[in-house]
């Protein structure tokens, strides 16, 4: 009884610790169908990540990106776009367990500083997100945890009025073969459960989380052997503590 507790005790924390261990800052993952690619940065504040999708596709067809808890369509928290050269758009959208009609409009839309850029084949979409949504309906994915990345483009956009009316299937798509794991300070997280999207109280919490997120990429090994040496004494006092009352 004992040693199965303490080995689920065990796997709790050692995954935690595997995952934070190895998570990103910045990167870039790419594919060869469209020379797509996904790049991410996280702010220093460590609440906000700024995200910019590219791929060669026609004028009148989108590009989108997915984050999921599965490597699956279903269930996607997906941002879409489209620029031919006169209309545009970058929109949050949900694709929800049916999907017969493409990722539908998500009512809160909790991406910001959203742009688009058509240079002759290359599209591209920029948006800045929260790694945790203020949006609690389901129809986003948190990024403060390991998320798979899907991607897509090549569906036509059919824009009345200079709106979006209609989304054509996607010609291309697929899963990246890595995850997504951007680098959180714990505590960061626990206080920004509901990020608001003002520009001052962006400002605000930047300021007071700016120190302890400042080089989580340069040092990975003292963190995690600190981290282990925690994990290895709080592992002990349980142990120790379940022992006891056996
Ligand atoms: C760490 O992340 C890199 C880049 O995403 C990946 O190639 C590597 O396999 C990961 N390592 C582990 C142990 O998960
Ligand atoms: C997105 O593209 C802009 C313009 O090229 C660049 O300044 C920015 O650093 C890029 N951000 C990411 C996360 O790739």
């Amino acid at each position: 009884m004992i040693a199965l507790i303490s080995a689920v005790i065990f796997c709790f924390l050692t995954s935690a610790l595997a995952q934070q261990a190895n998570c990103s800052t910045e990167g870039q993952f790419t594919a060869p169908a469209g020379s797509y690619v996904f790049s991410w940065s996280l702010q220093s504040n460590g609440m906000y990540v700024d995200c910019n999708v590219s791929v060669n596709t026609a004028d009148n067809t989108w590009v989108a990106v997915g984050f999921s808890e599965d490597r699956f369509m279903p269930d996607t928290d997906v941002i879409i776009g489209a620029n031919d050269g006169t209309d545009e758009f970058v929109e949050d959208r949900w694709n929800g367990q049916s999907r017969v009609a493409g990722p539908s409009l998500d009512p809160m839309q909790n991406i910001m500083d959203t742009s688009s850029m058509r240079d002759g084949n290359r599209l591209t979409i920029s948006f800045t997100r929260p790694l945790v949504s203020p949006d609690t309906s389901g129809r986003d994915e948190n990024l403060d945890v390991c998320r798979n990345v899907l991607w897509a483009f090549g569906g036509t956009t059919t824009f009345v009025n200079g709106d979006v009316t209609a989304l054509g299937g996607h010609s291309n798509r697929g899963v990246f073969p890595g995850q997504l794991c951007l680098c959180t300070i714990a505590s960061t997280t626990a206080t920004t459960a509901t990020p608001t999207m003002t520009p001052t109280a962006t400002t605000v919490t930047r300021s007071a989380t700016v120190i302890p997120s400042a080089t989580p990429e340069e040092t990975p090994e003292t963190t995690s052997s600190a981290a282990s040496v925690a994990n290895v004494a709080v592992l002990t006092f349980i142990f120790i503590f379940i022992a006891t009352i056996f």
